[in-house]
């Protein structure tokens, strides 16, 4: 039976392998398109991506491996881990120093141990369902602001411009009500700043599991809120995390604000 503290353990030495390549490295070469003109990949992407796996392979065999650019095993154990190797890659290319390795550790339906290590500014932040959460073996809490009036946001835009558009349209409804607004680029590190009091609320439409899983379970161990539309867990048609105080505010008003029906919209996929 393995703990909650081991497989923390093992995230922890992954995202340091992770670092350590990206570090060796050095700047991206290969600069590649997905989905859209905003959506790339690059070597580095692919690299960590591949030693994460084969280390995990070599090591978990059983588990099952949910990564961004092409990792997919089904293993038969009850363990899934679930990597971004470079979040924020836009902003590893333009060489701005807010990117991070992101894995989760899932069992079953639960995220269990999760680490979220912001390369750029080495900043490592971890979490084990249950024990809190730390940046720098340092515990962090999230704001205790009471009212979103006061609140500084953090949101993200999709990479298909239509979609960002509208996206655009519901965070203009909303946009007089902030104190501030911020887009820095990796919603794995958004996501941690709500829960270390860097941000006091965050929400973005069309974020995958690798984006939002780890820094879900980081975020909630800090004494965050995250949520949904209607859920309190963090979805693709909507992610939102706040401190604990402003969360149904936030949420209400991103309800009201909506430009469109994001289940549907997600749907169409
Ligand atoms: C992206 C970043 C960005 C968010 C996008 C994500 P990637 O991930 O997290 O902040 O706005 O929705 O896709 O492509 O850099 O791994
Ligand atoms: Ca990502």
């Amino acid at each position: 039976m393995t703990t909650n503290t081991q497989l923390l353990e093992l995230a922890t030495e992954l995202s340091i392998k992770a670092k350590d390549l990206v570090v060796a490295h050095g700047s991206p070469k290969e600069i590649a398109e997905k989905s859209s003109r905003s959506d790339v990949v690059t070597e580095v992407d692919e690299l960590v991506e591949g030693m994460i796996r084969s280390e995990l392979r070599s090591i978990r065999p059983e588990d099952s491996i949910l990564g961004e650019e092409q990792a997919r095993y089904q293993g038969e154990s009850e363990y899934t881990w679930v990597i971004d190797p470079i979040d924020g890659t836009t902003n590893f290319v333009y060489d701005i120093p807010n990117f991070a390795v992101s894995i989760a550790v899932i069992r079953g339906d639960q995220c269990v141990a999760a680490v979220v290590y912001d390369i750029g500014n080495d900043e490592l932040y971890r979490a084990e369902k249950g024990r809190g959460a730390t940046r720098n073996g340092k515990s962090i809490s999230p704001t205790s602001i009471t009212s979103v009036r006061n609140a500084l946001v953090g949101t993200g835009f999709s990479y298909d411009s239509k979609r960002r558009k509208r996206q655009a349209q519901t965070l203009l409804a909303m946009v007089e009500t902030f104190r501030d607004i911020r887009r820095a680029g990796a919603a794995s590190i958004d996501i941690c700043w709500v829960a270390c009091g860097r941000l006091d609320a965050f929400y973005e439409q069309g974020l995958w599991p690798w984006d939002y899983k780890a820094a879900e379970l980081i975020a909630t161990e800090a004494g965050a809120r995250v949520g949904s539309l209607n859920q309190d867990v963090a979805q693709r048609t909507l992610t939102i995390a706040s401190n604990p105080f402003i969360f149904n505010e936030f949420r209400g008003l991103i309800k009201k604000s909506l430009v469109m029906d994001v289940e549907a919209d997600y749907l169409d996929d």
